[in-house]
């Protein structure tokens, strides 16, 4: 009986960190095994390829945007046989963006969306995706909103858009607007089948099928 693979995605401040470190906490509270560290974060930006990430969204170095597609996607294939193994121990796997920002964000920066998909194709697909809808003007009026680069209206809204494009009908979009305990009752509610119905499906399918 495998895991389920839940990732959360969103623009910038929509509340993922907060809401997937709650959502893992009632995992567990509700006896449902859970990946050790979990959530896990994208980008993981302690390892080498992650450190190199973070000083270019420090503005600490420039890289050419091409590059820096490639080592998004990178930093979640050094992730990936642990995802699998997670889920393949029974263990479900919660994460803080994945494939689906690595493509929205490069899109809205102009790169072609087809490119950019390919980087990311036979990565382990997830379960389901849970989408926090936040305005830009509403995230832009969260804590912190602007310290890293694209953090602004202009990035954020074309990023949206490109989110807006990826989703299909299997995402579950949540308004990211409502309060913490409501937004994390509503996944609560829709995830909770996700993790027994991966128990009774023990293919681990890939992107992007
Ligand atoms: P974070 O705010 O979730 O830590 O992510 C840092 C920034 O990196 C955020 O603005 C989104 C961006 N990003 C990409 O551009 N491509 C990716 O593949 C990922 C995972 C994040
Ligand atoms: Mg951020």
């Amino acid at each position: 009986m495998r895991g389920a693979l839940i990732v959360f995605e969103g623009t910038d401040r929509s509340g993922k960190s907060t809401q997937t470190r709650n959502f893992t906490n009632a995992l567990q509270a509700a006896g449902i095994a859970v990946a050790e560290h979990s959530p896990w974060s994208f980008p993981h930006r302690t390892s080498p390829v992650g450190q190199v990430i973070n000083a270019y969204l420090t503005n600490k170095t420039h890289l050419h945007e091409r590059a820096l597609h490639l080592l998004f996607s990178a930093n979640r294939w050094e992730k990936a046989s642990q995802i699998r193994q997670a889920l393949r121990r029974g263990e479900t796997v919660v994460l803080d963006r994945y494939a689906y920002s690595g493509i929205a964000y490069s899109v809205a920066k102009g790169l072609p969306l087809t490119w950019c998909k390919c980087a990311d194709e036979g990565l382990p697909a997830p379960d389901v995706v849970v989408f926090l809808h936040l305005s830009p003007e509403a995230a832009a009026k969260r804590a912190d909103y602007g310290s890293e680069r694209y953090e602004n209206k202009h990035m954020q809204t074309a990023v949206a858009k490109v989110f807006e494009q990826l989703r299909t009908e299997q995402w579950l979009v949540v308004d990211a607007d409502a309060d913490e305990a409501t937004v994390l009752n509503r996944i609560l509610d829709s995830a909770m089948p996700t993790v027994a119905k991966a128990r009774s499906t023990p293919h681990i399918a890939s992107l992007w099928n």
